[in-house]
C-alpha cells in the first residue's frame, strides 16, 4: 500500500487533481490524501471546482491566501512541512507551475521523500514569467516526471534528467474535458449571456505581463473594444485582472472604455464586451465549445481549445505548451493590437486551423499515471 500526498493550490490545478483522485481511488495499493494549500481560496476560483468535478473535500486545507511570490512559497512550505511529517507519505505528487507546486516539492524532497511532478518538462523558454521558474525548478528536484506533451520530454533530456525517470503519459486536463463535456451541454450559459445561436468571442487575461501594466492592459482592451464591435466578446474577469482594471479606473479616468463596467451587458451600444465573475468549469467548457473565437493568456485553455477545435489566439509571444500550435487551433499572437485584430481577421476569414488530437490526450493520462506509480 502507498500512501501519496496529492497537493492542488490554485484553479488550474483542480482539473488536473480530479482524474487523478478518482484514478487512485480505483486502485486498492494507493491511498491518496489530498491537501489544498489555498492559494486560491474565492469559491469562484476554488470550491465550485471541488463541487463540479467531484473532488472530495481535501483531508487538510493550509489556507495560505494570496501574498507576494516570497511570502506565499514560504508560508505555504512552513505549513506543508507538519503535514509531511505527520503523514509519512511514501510520494508527494505535485502538478502543474504555480508557486503551490514548488513549495510543496521542496518541503517533500528536504524531507526525503519522494517527489512526482506531474505536466512535467513545459519550457517557455521566458524566465520572466514566474511560472517558468516554477516549472524548472520542480522538475530539477523530482524523482518522478510525468509529461503531457513530446515537447516535455524532449526538454528534460535536453536538461540531462535521467531517462528512467520521464514518462510521457498523456494530458490530465484533458481527461477531465472529455469526462465533462456532455454534462457541460446542459449549462445554460449560453443563453443566461444571451448569445445563443450567435457568433461570440470568448476571453482571459490574467499574466502579471499583460495585466499587471495599466498601459499593455489598456491596449489589449481597446483590441477587445473592436472585436466587440463585430460580436459579443465575454470577459470572465480574474481576480488579478479585477483589481488591476479598478486601479487602472481610477488612475486613468473616462479612458477606460465605456463599455467596460463590471457586470454590464451593453448590447443596446455599438460595442458588447460583458466583463463577467470568474465561471464555474462546466458553464466555461460549453462557453469555449461554442466559441467563434477564444482569446487567452492561459496555458490551459490553449489545450483544451485544441481539444474543442475552437481557434484560440494567445495573448503572449511564446507558449509551454508548443504541442497546442503544431496540432492545435492556437496561435501566439503577443499583445500589440494591431496583431491580435489581424489574427483575429484571419479566423474570421475562416483561415486554417484544422485541429488533430496530440498523442495521449485521449481521457486515460491519469489511468496510466496510477500505473505507473504502481508498476515502478
Ligand atoms: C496563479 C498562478 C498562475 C495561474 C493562475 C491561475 C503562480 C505564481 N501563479 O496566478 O500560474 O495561471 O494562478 O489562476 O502560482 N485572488 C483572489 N481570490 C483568489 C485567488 C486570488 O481574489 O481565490 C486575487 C488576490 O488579490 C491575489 C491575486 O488574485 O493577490 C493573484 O492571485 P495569485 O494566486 O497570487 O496568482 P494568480 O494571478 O491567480
Amino acid at each position: 500500500m502507498m500512501k501519496i500526498i496529492l497537493v492542488a493550490g490554485a484553479r488550474p490545478n483542480f482539473m488536473k487533481i480530479a482524474p487523478l483522485m478518482a484514478a487512485f481511488k480505483e486502485r486498492s495499493e494507493i491511498t491518496p490524501i489530498l491537501v489544498h494549500t489555498g492559494q486560491h481560496y474565492d469559491r469562484a476560483m476554488s470550491d465550485l471546482f471541488f463541487h463540479e468535478l467531484g473532488i472530495p473535500e481535501p483531508d487538510v486545507n493550509l489556507g495560505v491566501g494570496s501574498a507576494s511570490h516570497a511570502v506565499q512559497t514560504a508560508e505555504i512550505m512552513r505549513a506543508f512541512e507538519p503535514v509531511v511529517l505527520a503523514e509519512k507519505p511514501d510520494a508527494v505528487l505535485v502538478v502543474g507551475d504555480v508557486n503551490s507546486t514548488i513549495a510543496c516539492g521542496l518541503v517533500a524532497v528536504k524531507l526525503g521523500v519522494k517527489l512526482i511532478h506531474l505536466e512535467a518538462g513545459l519550457r517557455s523558454f521566458d524566465r520572466t514569467m514566474p511560472e517558468e521558474i516554477n516549472r524548472l525548478l520542480t522538475d530539477a528536484i523530482s524523482d518522478l516526471l510525468f509529461c503531457s506533451e513530446q515537447s516535455g520530454v524532449e526538454n528534460l533530456r535536453r536538461e540531462g534528467v535521467p531517462e528512467e525517470k520521464i514518462h510521457m503519459v498523456g494530458n490530465v486536463m484533458i481527461d477531465t474535458l472529455l469526462k465533462n463535456r456532455e454534462k457541460a451541454e446542459r449549462s445554460t450559459i449560453l443563453d443566461d449571456l444571451g448569445v445563443n445561436d450567435r457568433p461570440y468571442a470568448v476571453v482571459t487575461l490574467h499574466r502579471p505581463s499583460n495585466v499587471d501594466d495599466p498601459a499593455m492592459l489598456g491596449r489589449i482592451m481597446g483590441a477587445l473594444e473592436e472585436i466587440g464591435r463585430e460580436m459579443p466578446v465575454i470577459f470572465p474577469v480574474h481576480p488579478r485582472t479585477r483589481a488591476m482594471l479598478e486601479k487602472w479606473r481610477e488612475n486613468y479616468g473616462d479612458t477606460i472604455p465605456n463599455s467596460a463596467e463590471f457586470g454590464s451587458c451593453p448590447n443596446n451600444s455599438s460595442v458588447s464586451l460583458q466583463l463577467i465573475e470568474p465561471l464555474g468549469y462546466l458553464d466555461f467548457l460549453k462557453l469555449m465549445a461554442h466559441a467563434r473565437v477564444v482569446l487567452t493568456d492561459s496555458g490551459g485553455i490553449q489545450e483544451e481549445t485544441t481539444i474543442l477545435g475552437t481557434p484560440c489566439l494567445t495573448l503572449r509571444e511564446n507558449t509551454e505548451r508548443p504541442v497546442t500550435v503544431e496540432m492545435g487551433t492556437n496561435r501566439l499572437v503577443g499583445s500589440d493590437p494591431a496583431r491580435i485584430l489581424g489574427a483575429y481577421r484571419e479566423v474570421m476569414a475562416g483561415n486554417g486551423m484544422a485541429a488533430r488530437t496530440p498523442p495521449l490526450w485521449d481521457g486515460q493520462a491519469a489511468r496510466r499515471i496510477a500505473e505507473y506509480i504502481i508498476g515502478g
